[in-house]
């Protein structure tokens, strides 16, 4: 197999092919994963969470990205390896920069996400200027949780929608080269995925995105507490972490995951 470069998942978009994403933060994960078949590997700040117990992903540190980004990177052979940026790293374009030299450099992340709109457009096209690729996020943003006043779906009020739909156009427009729509109504991720050229991956924004995403530990069902709604325990019945992995990859692509009890009106 190939690997996965940017240009995959572009022409995946254009023949209307689905593609799958995982959050990976470890190589013997990664390399099951970048196995079976799935596209993108995200090296997400939900390690904070899942790994490291916290509440929210704003405690995670760059030197905990950098370090996690460089097992995911080592195990992948053929998927395209994405890290987050973590909280406060990237609040002015001089550190979006240089977070993104790190997280590229010493961890190997061939694109870097960053969440937000309008208030990030600087930063992205500073980004793509300088040969980082990057991918924008919007909607729930995890690491707005004290603003946001929890985890909960955004984007039903038709003023927060539009505005959506404006940032996601302008954060492609400054060069962002995918985008990650979290917790949001089904019809908005299909109004967006449909005006963007840029790739587009869900998670808990229904089925018409061009890729999906999930935390690996809530699809194997191991994450504490409750997992999300729009998620699914992809271990019951597939008998090995592989086959689940197997069995999550072969129904987004054949956009039998996510079904209707995993989205939002
Ligand atoms: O940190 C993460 O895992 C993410 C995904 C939920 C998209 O950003």
């Amino acid at each position: 197999m190939s690997s996965i470069t940017l240009s995959t998942l572009q022409q995946m978009k254009q023949r209307g092919e689905k593609f799958a994403v995982l959050t990976a933060y470890d190589a013997s994960f990664a390399q099951i994963i970048d196995e079976a078949g799935v596209e993108v590997l995200l090296v997400g700040d939900s390690l904070g969470m899942v790994v490291q117990g916290k509440e929210s992903t704003i405690p995670v540190s760059m030197d905990e990205m950098v370090y996690h980004t460089s097992l995911v990177a080592r195990a992948a052979r053929r998927a395209l390896v994405v890290a987050d940026m973590p909280f406060m790293s990237y609040a002015t374009v001089e550190q979006a920069l240089a977070s993104a030299a790190r997280l590229m450099k010493e961890g190997g992340a061939q694109m870097v996400k960053l969440e937000g709109g309008a208030l990030r457009l600087e930063a992205v096209r500073r980004l793509a200027e300088n040969g980082v690729p990057v991918c924008a996020h919007l909607g729930l943003l995890p690491q707005s949780v004290h603003k946001l006043g929890g985890y909960r779906i955004q984007g039903r009020e038709q003023s927060v929608a539009e505005q959506m739909v404006t940032d996601a156009l302008a954060l492609e427009q400054a060069g962002a080269d995918l985008l990650v729509l979290e917790c949001v109504p089904r019809a908005l991720a299909r109004q967006i995925t449909e005006a963007l050229a840029i790739p587009v991956i869900g998670i808990g924004a229904g089925a018409d995105t061009d890729g999906q995403v999930l935390v690996l530990y809530d699809m194997l069902g191991i994450t504490p507490g409750k997992r999300p709604s729009f998620s699914h325990d992809f271990l019951l019945g597939a008998g090995s972490v592989r086959g689940a992995i197997e069995a999550y990859a072969e129904q987004v692509k054949a956009g039998s995951f996510p079904g209707v009890q995993h989205g939002f009106d």
